[in-house]
């Protein structure tokens, strides 16, 4: 029996998206959404909860975000499933699912939604947590890659979010092996002084040392070999076009020869969108392209290339354009007024976002109300105003009344 009355939080790093930042959030997938659309994405959900099998084979059992932070559990029926980490392995898996594969052509989708990682929170580091993300399948050209970036830019501009790309190319399974070996030699010779995550990684994962957050690992690294020296001739012409495509369109980037991504799925282009404004947790969005994760799910070859926008850190960076935000408020001065009120909100809400308030009340408290809700403009109605065929408006910005004749408003 439950006699306890303790109240019951939300758990730790999990948050509720309400009032102001609920507004913000719709806000940004509305109009985020709008330009995913415009560059042909459609509408994917895939479930919350999948086959904890699809992690491993997509992100990788050596990455942390498998090795450490999954909500793993079996269920009732002994499956072993676990919340999503992430959103491309669904895609990926409802890709081959669907023989798409075998199917061939391009397919390019969106989707919005909670992420879960057990990871230690902080600010813009939080255990659920929302990402937008693109995912294209069936385009092996480079043009892509820079049409994802501009994508990106897009979105991040109409917020009017300043941002610093940095990019990188991690190779493919013909010249991503020789620079691992490299890299692991010239780490062998001072393993000992790396940190203990490092250490283990040296084994299991040795590029992620190269993006290790720790100052000594970091100085240890000044002169380890560098991937984009150990390109072979494809991955090399790729990324030098890649650079000229983003340099002719005017696109400011920073090579990062240490941005190794913390999925095991990329190959060539990988890259990250980072903020200088919202602290430590600074990287805004990230993706690459991921050439080979079809056929680790069990499918065709097939090229893809995507990213995910983290939306908790971005809307630190978001206002909304105050011209976009009307917000309209129809209030009566008396009850036989209610009727017309009533008839007035439902015409002005086919085009105005409208809140109508039933009570009748005096001026000053409508405006009260209004303000509380975040209304910008107030229309109030009463006995003398339906007799004159008038409402009366404030703007509750600019402070401005008018007497609108009721066939116009
Ligand atoms: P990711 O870099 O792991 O990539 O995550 C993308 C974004 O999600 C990050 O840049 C960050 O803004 C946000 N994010 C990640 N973890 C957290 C967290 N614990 N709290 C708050 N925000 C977070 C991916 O997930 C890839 N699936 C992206 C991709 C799509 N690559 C190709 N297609």
């Amino acid at each position: 029996m439950l006699n306890s009355t303790k109240t019951i939080q939300s758990l730790r790093g999990m948050k509720d998206i309400v009032g102001s930042e609920s507004e913000l959030f719709t806000y940004f997938i509305e109009n985020a959404s709008k330009i995913a659309q415009k560059y042909g994405f459609s509408y994917i959900e895939t479930p919350l909860l999948e086959e904890t099998a699809l992690f491993k084979r997509s992100v990788g059992e050596s990455s942390d975000i498998v090795n450490k932070e999954m909500y793993q559990f079996i269920d009732k029926g002994e499956n072993d499933v676990c919340l999503r980490p992430e959103g491309t392995a669904g895609v990926v898996r409802h890709f081959v699912e669907k023989k798409l594969d075998r199917a061939g052509g391009t397919y390019k989708w969106y989707y919005y939604g909670p992420m879960f990682r057990y990871e230690r929170p902080q600010k813009g580091r939080l255990r659920e947590f929302h990402q937008f993300g693109c995912e294209v399948f069936g385009i092996a050209n480079v043009y892509e890659d820079a049409n994802i970036i501009m994508l990106i830019r897009e979105i991040l501009e109409y917020f009017d979010i300043g941002f610093t790309l940095k990019l990188n190319s991690l190779g493919c399974v013909l010249c991503m092996p020789q620079y691992k070996n490299n890299l692991v030699n010239h780490l062998n010779s001072f393993k000992s002084e790396l940190c203990e995550d490092c250490n283990r990684r040296v084994d299991t994962n040795p590029i992620r040392v190269l993006d290790c957050k720790n100052e000594k690992c970091q100085t240890l690294l000044k002169d380890a070999p560098k991937i984009t020296n150990s390109l072979c001739s494809s991955c090399n012409s790729d990324f030098e076009k890649l650079k000229e495509i983003l340099d002719f369109n005017k696109i400011n980037y920073e090579i990062d020869s240490n941005l190794v991504r913390g999925l095991d799925y990329y190959n060539k282009t990988a890259f990250e969108f980072v903020s200088n404004e919202i602290g430590a947790q600074s990287a805004i969005a990230g993706g690459g392209r991921y050439d080979r994760l079809v056929e680790f799910l069990g499918g065709k070859s097939t090229a893809g290339i995507g990213f995910a926008i983290g939306i908790e850190r971005l809307l630190e960076l978001v206002k909304i354009k105050k011209e976009e935000k009307e917000f309209l408020y129809i209030g009566v001065l008396d009850e036989i007024s209610l009727n017309k009120a009533f008839e007035i909100a439902i015409k002005k809400r086919k085009t105005t976002k409208t809140y109508i308030e039933y009570t009748p009340r005096g001026f000053a408290k409508h405006f009260g109300i209004a303000q509380k809700l975040g209304c910008n403009i107030v229309a109030l109605i009463g006995e003398k105003e339906l007799e004159n065929g008038i409402i009366y408006t404030k703007n509750l910005n600019t402070k401005e009344e008018n007497n609108i004749i009721l066939e116009d408003f």
